[in-house]
């Protein structure tokens, strides 16, 4: 069957684009933290939305499942293939100009976070979103796992930059919704039920996304806290300050320990270690240094950065956890949050809960989204005891099992805990109008038998 669906495939989309050989499909097969591990028949890599169009059909005819791919810097397990072909996005990777009349662009779905962030600045623009796998994760990655990130609490999640999206059914058809109108009340808006579908629904080859203002000043502080209480206080604070509070960022001093270690970093602030740091970043039409150095001004530990150079030096302690930790072992990545409010007790217990069965916990987050990444290292990969603990603790303090990163294979055990039985009936009776085959990501987001 690989052989010949491979010929048909090398048809559509040149031979160059159609990979068997097994050490090179091997780099698709396993995703950015090393815990999940599968297999592909073949890689294709389509060029256009008339090429994934026909990939799909080649691929239904069979049938045969599909699994899109993007950077692959998931880490949910969703773009891990088990018995299927992956789709590759980063050939889909058209960046259209800047529509300045509606501060909106059209990009392939493969487009980097990175270029798609150079692009908008090449416009005296900027895109809302960021975060650290910037030069590798895709729009229609970020899209499908409606990424959250580093400004959320400014600007929202990707959900809140998508005008529209092109994409294409697992039976080929193709679905357009590419003019960036700020008002169509023409029905169900499919580009927004595709936001967070995971690859489950069908294809993003291009998104309509929107742009923000630039702002003139930015200027990021660091500051070392006594806890998780204090960094929500200060975060709080900050923002009703109104003085364009961007990212509010926690980690604590192991997770500070770590990263110096693996990076060779120097701690921030010498042979001082507090037991908990605070990353502020506040950007506006006003340089808004003075009000942030006034606000910080009573923590005991403190730098305040406003160029380039020294802010990037503030964000490495923050923005390389999850290198480090990737240092150190295979890490079971539990994407939670619940109401800030509740982050000090919720923080504790976690911890708590993970190291009395003998595990390492990392923990770090954005605290103003009340989103902890609880990072456990120790436990096997296949060893889920601590990952339906954490998800509990999570629920029982009124959040909820993922945050930004989605539930790919690694939470669909738990969707129940956050999910109505009522909206599981939904969700899976709109898998089967988008994918009555189930072609497209099987055991990915809602748990299913592999189609085929
Ligand atoms: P992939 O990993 O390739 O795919 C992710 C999912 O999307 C899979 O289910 C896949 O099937 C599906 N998919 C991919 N492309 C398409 C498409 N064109 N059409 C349909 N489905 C598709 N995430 C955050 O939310 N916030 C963060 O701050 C953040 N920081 C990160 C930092 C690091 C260092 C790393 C490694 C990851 C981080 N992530 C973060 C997770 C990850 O970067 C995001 O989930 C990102 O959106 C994934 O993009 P990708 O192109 O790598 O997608
Ligand atoms: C982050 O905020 O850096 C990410 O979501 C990545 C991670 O959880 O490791
Ligand atoms: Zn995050």
């Amino acid at each position: 069957v690989t052989g010949a669906l491979a010929s048909e495939l090398a048809d559509v989309v040149g031979p160059a684009h159609v990979l068997t050989a097994r050490d090179v499909v091997a780099g698709y097969e396993v995703d950015w933290t090393g815990r999940w591990h599968g297999r592909a028949s073949l890689v294709v890599r389509p060029g256009t939305a008339e090429e994934v169009a026909a990939v799909l059909r080649a691929c239904a005819a069979r049938p045969i499942p599909v699994v899109a791919q993007g950077g692959n810097t998931g880490l949910v397990g969703g773009a891990v293939p088990f018995d299927a072909v992956v789709l590759s996005t980063t050939r889909l990777s058209e960046l259209q100009p800047v529509d300045e009349g509606s501060a909106q662009m059209t990009v392939g779905a493969g487009v980097t976070l990175s270029a798609l962030q150079q692009h908008a600045e090449g416009a005296g623009l900027a895109f809302a979103v960021d975060l650290a796998a910037r030069d590798t994760a895709t729009v229609g990655g970020m899209v499908a796992t409606n990424a959250g990130g580093l400004h959320v609490l400014r600007h929202g999640p990707m959900r809140a930059q998508v005008a529209g999206l092109e994409a294409v059914l697992p039976d080929g058809r193709v679905i357009s919704r590419l003019a960036g109108l700020l008002k169509d009340n023409t029905g169900y808006d499919l580009s927004g039920l595709l936001v967070g579908s995971e690859g489950t629904l069908a294809i993003v080859t291009s998104a309509r996304l929107r742009l923000v203002p630039p702002p003139a000043a930015r200027v990021t502080a660091l500051l070392g806290v006594s806890g998780t209480e204090e960094a929500v206080a200060r975060t709080a604070s900050v923002w009703r300050a109104g003085i364009g509070l961007e990212a509010a960022e926690l980690f604590y001093d192991d997770g500070l320990a770590l990263v110096c270690s693996m990076t060779g970093l120097a701690p921030p602030f010498g042979r001082r270690r507090p037991p908990a740091y605070l990353l502020l970043e506040c950007a506006g039409p006003q340089d808004p240094t003075a009000a942030l150095a006034e606000l910080v001004a009573d923590a005991a530990d403190s730098a305040v950065a406003g160029d380039a150079r020294g802010r990037a030096a503030l964000w490495a302690y923050r923005e390389r956890h999850t290198e480090a930790i990737g240092a150190i072992g295979v890490p079971h990545k539990l994407d939670v949050s619940v109401p800030p409010g509740v982050l000090p007790r919720f923080a504790a217990e976690a911890r708590r809960l993970i190291e009395a069965a003998g595990a390492r916990a990392v923990l770090f987050g954005h605290v103003a989204d009340g989103n902890l990444h609880v990072n456990v290292v120790g436990p096997d990969p296949e060893d889920n005891t601590l990952d339906g603990a954490v998800l509990r603790a999570a629920v029982r303090h009124g959040g909820t099992i993922s945050a930004e990163h989605g539930i790919g294979r690694a939470k669909t055990p738990w969707l129940e805990l956050s999910r109505s039985p009522a909206e599981l009936a939904t969700m899976t009776a709109i898998k089967a109008a988008f994918d009555p085959a189930g072609l497209l990501n099987p055991g990915v987001l809602l748990p299913g038998p592999p189609a085929g």
